[in-house]
């Protein structure tokens, strides 16, 4: 029998990707463009980078201009060569189509599209100045982007049906129209009847993906989603790509493209932690295909799985996290700064650490997850702004106290789940950050440790290492990496 498809359902109330029938957590990485164009480089650069980082998924993209070099004429060999590495180190893959549009751009279609504009026609400003994207209103254009897409879908379908290493399909890569708050060529200005410029934008966008992914899911259906440059200052759609699938469009992509089970945050912003809990709905479970990848990042993927129950988390150009930070070309300023990006984002010392020990964590703590969630028994926390000193977290009978230490150059910041697994058993994930179980105020209680274990999680079962008492009990303190504790405690009067 064949194995059951990829496919997000309901799992406890949760939105949750299965594969092959269990329910999955992508602990991911998204290699820099470039990289997948070339099956030697990913051997060489990418994979032996990618080991002993604890991922199970790798996020790459396929892109269009290799596909159909020639009209009509389709190469695989990427894909093929993709496919089988990734078999060979165990891991999943989740496709990034770089199609009609990448960073409200048309990069990546094939040159024999470049080069007949007249068919393929470029969106334009108010003044009939061209942009850089396609309009989302050629109708030739979708037509051949679907085309070469379910070709692809095809080839998995016949190539992967079995061994399901693709287990979900990003459509297009940041669509949106820059320099314009809309399209004015004159197929959009014949659709145009006075709405406002952004919903018309992402209507038309969001009509195009649809069309595209929904013939290419009647192909092979896997599940399939849509990234977000995010809106930023000075929060004008146009300076920020116009009609993309930011949350403020949900109304209109989730309507017009109901083929798409997910709009993704690109996050290289400094408020991580408000974008996470912003693009998780029950109606829009969190996916995060690209984040900042500087320490902190580790934090985040903790926050982002046990605190808004993603379904992945993937640091962008992963390949580097393990390289000599003074070997890596960063992307140059002005890249940096027509993306929109945080400098600071692509600061790689301490990462590669933190985040293999944060995904290790995560996974060890999968089943406790599974078990909790959603339920007062489970909660996550996590600094998000300099200016918190800690929070307090109601449990039934006890109130857990946690200081957020302060955070040094290169360190995660402040970040951990606690779950209280009976009624006077708490267990304690996390780091930068102490930890104190306090009686209910008003109680009139006092609490006292019975039992206090360093260990971790096997297979859903607490493994305990030292005991600690004496000096090492006095205050529970979380360094910067992560670690768990298991804490037995008891009131009295
Ligand atoms: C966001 C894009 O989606 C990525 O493909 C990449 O261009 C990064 N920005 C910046 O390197």
């Amino acid at each position: 029998m064949e194995p059951t498809m990829p496919q997000i359902k309901s799992f406890k109330g949760y939105p949750t990707l299965f594969v092959d029938g269990e329910p999955f957590v992508i602990l991911g990485g998204e290699v820099h463009n470039s990289s997948a164009s070339h099956g030697g480089y990913m051997d060489e650069t990418v994979w032996p980078n990618l080991r002993g980082l604890g991922m199970n998924t790798v996020v790459a993209p396929v892109y269009w201009e290799c596909l159909e070099p020639e009209e009509g004429a389709f190469d695989f060999s990427l894909v093929d060569s993709l496919l089988m590495q990734a078999r060979r180190e165990g891991m999943k893959l989740v496709l990034l189509w770089f199609g009609l549009w990448k960073n409200a751009e048309s990069m990546y279609v094939p040159g024999w599209m470049k080069r007949d504009k007249d068919t393929y026609y470029m969106s334009r400003r108010y003044n009939g100045e061209p942009l850089k994207a396609i309009s989302p209103f050629c109708q030739a254009a979708v037509e051949k982007d679907k085309n070469a897409f379910c070709r692809l879908m095809a080839h998995l379908k016949e190539k992967d049906s079995r061994e399901h290493t693709v287990i979900m399909i990003q459509v297009e890569n940041e669509i949106g129209l820059l320099g314009s708050e809309r399209d004015y060529c004159q197929a959009a200005e014949e659709l145009f009847a006075g709405q406002e410029p952004e919903a018309f934008m992402a209507w038309g966008f969001a009509r195009a993906v649809e069309e595209i992914a929904s013939a290419g899911k009647a192909v092979y259906p896997l599940p399939m989603y849509v990234n977000a440059w995010l809106e930023q200052f000075p929060w004008r759609a146009g300076t920020y790509p116009s009609g993309g699938p930011v949350m403020k469009m949900a109304d209109v992509w989730k309507k017009t493209a109901p083929s798409i089970f997910t709009q993704a945050p690109d996050i290289y912003v400094p408020y991580v932690p408000q974008v996470l809990e912003e693009y998780s709905r029950a109606d829009n479970p969190l996916f995060v295909p690209e984040v900042r990848k500087d320490a902190v990042t580790a934090a985040y993927a903790l926050y982002a799985v046990f605190g808004c129950n993603a379904i992945g988390f993937s640091p962008f150009g992963i390949e580097e996290l393990r390289m000599d930070p003074d070997s890596i070309d960063k992307p140059p300023m002005e890249v940096m700064i027509a993306l929109n990006i945080d400098p600071s984002a692509f600061e790689i010392q301490g990462s590669a650490e933190y985040l293999a020990a944060v995904y290790d964590m995560i996974n060890r703590l999968l089943p406790c997850y599974y078990q909790y969630r959603g339920s007062a028994a489970m909660q996550a926390y996590i600094r998000k702004d300099v200016h918190e000193l800690g929070t307090v977290l109601s449990f039934q009978n006890y109130d857990v106290q946690i200081n957020y230490s302060r955070k040094g150059q290169c360190q995660p910041e402040p970040a951990g789940v606690v779950f209280q697994l009976g009624a006077d058993e708490f267990l304690i994930a996390g780091m930068m950050s102490s930890v104190q179980i306090l009686p209910k105020l008003g109680s009139n209680e006092q609490v006292e440790k019975v039992r206090l274990e360093e260990g971790t999680m096997e297979n859903g079962v607490w493994k305990k290492k030292r005991i600690l008492n004496g000096d090492e009990q006095m205050m529970l303190t979380l360094k910067d990496m992560p670690v768990m504790y298991r804490m037995e405690v008891c009131r009295y009067r």
